[in-house]
């Protein structure tokens, strides 16, 4: 069973389904309204330990019920959360979600996810010590990104950054990185000297360019890979960038290929999609291989 520890954002997301997205200064009536677990580092971590990864959560909740609810989450998904602790007078990060026409459009309050800071995840520098992979997003402080990055680089573990939600990212945490992973829009905001193709072709093997229902995209040396997606009935998005991250994470942790890892991340994240919520439709590890 290959280690993984995930330090990231844990909240809470707060979803309304409605048949149109409201445009600015209007009210539309919505369908339905439901309070489900989530937040990228958290649902990296649920749906790695749904796939058999032994996971240990870094990160931080608020003193509030949502935060209760979020610990509860994880103990039930088997993810440890030694490491993961309420912060006094802190509300929970959130995430208000609507889904409209398709698609999600999402605000995230951090909350408690900004109390991640480098000198937090310092405490728990002797478990990232013994990780198999390290996975890392960017819904806590730009700094935690940037030391994790150096720390890993120190302590010679493989990390897999997923740079999401977009931001600039320097050189020097891009180049210490193992694994970037960042859909199209994200990839333009971190390579916005240059075209897609000529940042894959900068990063071997290291950089892959997610396009949802079209696959992931890398370039192995010699040339341009595309590994395509698998064609299922979306219910529900949220999640599926957060599930592909984990898999291949996972995947790559247990040594497979970097094509069959894709294609193990592929396919977890198209179960993802048939489902309601970040974390509804995450599935495990014998559900992705029967469909292998
Ligand atoms: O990646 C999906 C997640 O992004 C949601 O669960 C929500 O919490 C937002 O942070």
């Amino acid at each position: 069973m290959v280690k993984i520890v995930v330090i990231g954002s844990s909240s809470m997301d707060l979803v309304v389904t409605s048949d149109q997205r409201p445009g600015a200064g209007e009210t539309v009536l919505g369908r339905s309204f439901k309070t489900v677990p989530g937040g990228k580092g958290a649902n990296q971590a649920v749906a790695a330990a749904r796939l058999g990864a032994e996971v240990y959560m870094i990160g931080c909740v608020g003193d509030d019920h949502y935060g209760t609810a979020i610990l509860e989450n994880f103990k039930q998904n088997g993810v440890d959360v030694t490491n993961v602790e309420p912060i006094t007078d802190t509300e929970s990060g959130t995430a208000h979600i609507i889904l409209a026409e398709g698609d999600n459009s999402i605000v995230v309050v951090k909350g408690a996810n900004d109390s991640v800071t480098p000198h937090y995840v310092k405490k728990s520098e002797s478990l990232i010590k013994q990780a198999d992979m390290v996975l890392i997003q960017q819904e806590i402080p730009e700094e935690t990104v940037e030391y994790v990055s150096e720390l890993c680089k120190e302590l010679d573990v493989p990390l897999l950054l997923n740079p999401a939600p977009a931001r600039p990212l320097s050189k020097e945490v891009i180049d210490s990185a193992s694994y970037i992973t960042p859909n199209e829009h994200e990839a333009a905001v971190l390579f916005d000297d240059r075209s897609t193709e000529s940042a894959l072709k900068q990063y071997p093997n290291k950089v892959f360019i997610t396009e949802g229902k079209n696959g992931a995209r890398y370039f192995d040396g010699d040339k341009e890979i595309t590994v395509p997606s698998y064609r299922v009935e979306v219910i529900d998005t949220t999640g599926a960038g957060d599930t592909f991250n984990a898999a291949l994470a996972v995947a790559l942790a247990e040594g497979k290929s970097i094509t069959e890892s894709l294609q193990f991340a592929n396919r977890a994240a198209s179960l993802s999609v048939t489902k309601f919520g970040a974390q509804g439709g995450m599935p495990n590890r014998s559900e992705v291989e029967e469909c292998l």
